[in-house]
């Protein structure tokens, strides 16, 4: 049976990654999907790819118009709102506070932590009508520990863990869950922009050797988890923060495997 079946999502930042895979398996499980995001040619070739299932609505998921008028177009289309995944993000990673700049500094929190608030205040009022729904929130293991050269990036992602549990407060009795995954390091386009001139395969080996259960993350491992989250299997699951991160967060210890000898 199709976990999905007769749902309507959205999902932010569905043209590339962990929101793509997330688009196509929602749509897999009985979905119809609407994918918001800004690289056009990448929409809409996850747009056709959905078929008849599928929307591209180019939306900046920081801008209150944009996301308003997204929502609006959802219901237009498919009739109804029931799912949010609120995936879209960006990263700057390096720079220490001293020297992060300002406007790197905004950015981030205006897409990854004011895009995910926008998301949720203009989908809630949709969802309420229907009776109710599901929202996932992408923070980040940043969000949950500390990283040399991630201030800005971990500040918006905190700030996101601490929104899922004030909106799953808020809006429980309304019959509205919100649950947020942390993605370790997962192989995706953003993730490969933080490696300059390393390959995939170079990415996912560094990356396998860096969590305990010696294999690296890969889109699909946090899309089956949102799919959990926004599914009825989760029915009585709301205010969670789920790591996805192959238990990297799970222990403080970063010395070689006990069992293999490879460095965690
Ligand atoms: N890849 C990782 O290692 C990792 C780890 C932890 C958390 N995350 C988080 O997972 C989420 C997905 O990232 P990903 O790894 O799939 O990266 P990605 O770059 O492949 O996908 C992110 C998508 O968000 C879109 N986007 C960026 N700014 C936007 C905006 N203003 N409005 C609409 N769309 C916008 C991008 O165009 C892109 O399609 C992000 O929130 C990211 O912070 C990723």
């Amino acid at each position: 049976m199709a976990r999905l079946q007769k749902k309507v999502a959205i999902v932010t930042g569905g043209a590339s990654g962990i929101g793509e895979a997330a688009a196509m398996l929602f749509a897999a499980e009985g979905a119809k999907v609407v994918i918001a995001d800004m690289q056009d040619d990448n929409g809409r070739r996850v747009e056709k790819a959905l078929g008849s299932a599928g929307l591209y609505v180019r939306t900046d998921v920081s801008r209150s118009t944009d996301v308003e008028s997204l929502v609006r177009q959802a219901v237009a289309k498919f009739g109804r709102l029931d799912i949010l995944f609120n995936n879209a993000g960006v990263v700057v990673v390096g720079p220490t506070i001293i020297d992060l700049s300002e406007e790197q500094f905004d950015r981030m929190i205006s897409i990854n932590l004011k895009g995910v608030w926008l998301g949720m205040k203009h989908a809630i009022p949709e969802m309420i009508k229907g009776g109710g729904g599901a929202i996932v929130n992408t923070a980040s293991t940043s969000g949950m520990i500390g990283y040399v050269g991630q201030s800005g990036y971990g500040s918006s992602k905190g700030g996101v863990i601490s929104l899922t549990r004030h909106c799953a407060i808020e809006y429980a009795a309304k019959g509205i869950r919100v649950n947020c995954v942390c993605p370790g390091s997962t192989v995706t386009p953003m993730a490969m922009g933080n490696r300059p001139g390393q390959t995939p395969e170079q990415v996912r080996e560094r990356n396998a050797q860096g969590n305990p259960l010696l294999r690296t993350g890969m889109p699909e491992d946090v899309a089956r988890t949102a799919l959990f989250l926004a599914s009825d299997d989760a029915a009585h699951v709301t205010g969670q923060i789920v790591a996805v991160d192959g238990g990297f967060t799970a222990s403080a210890y970063r010395g070689p495997s006990p069992a293999t000898g490879q460095k965690l």
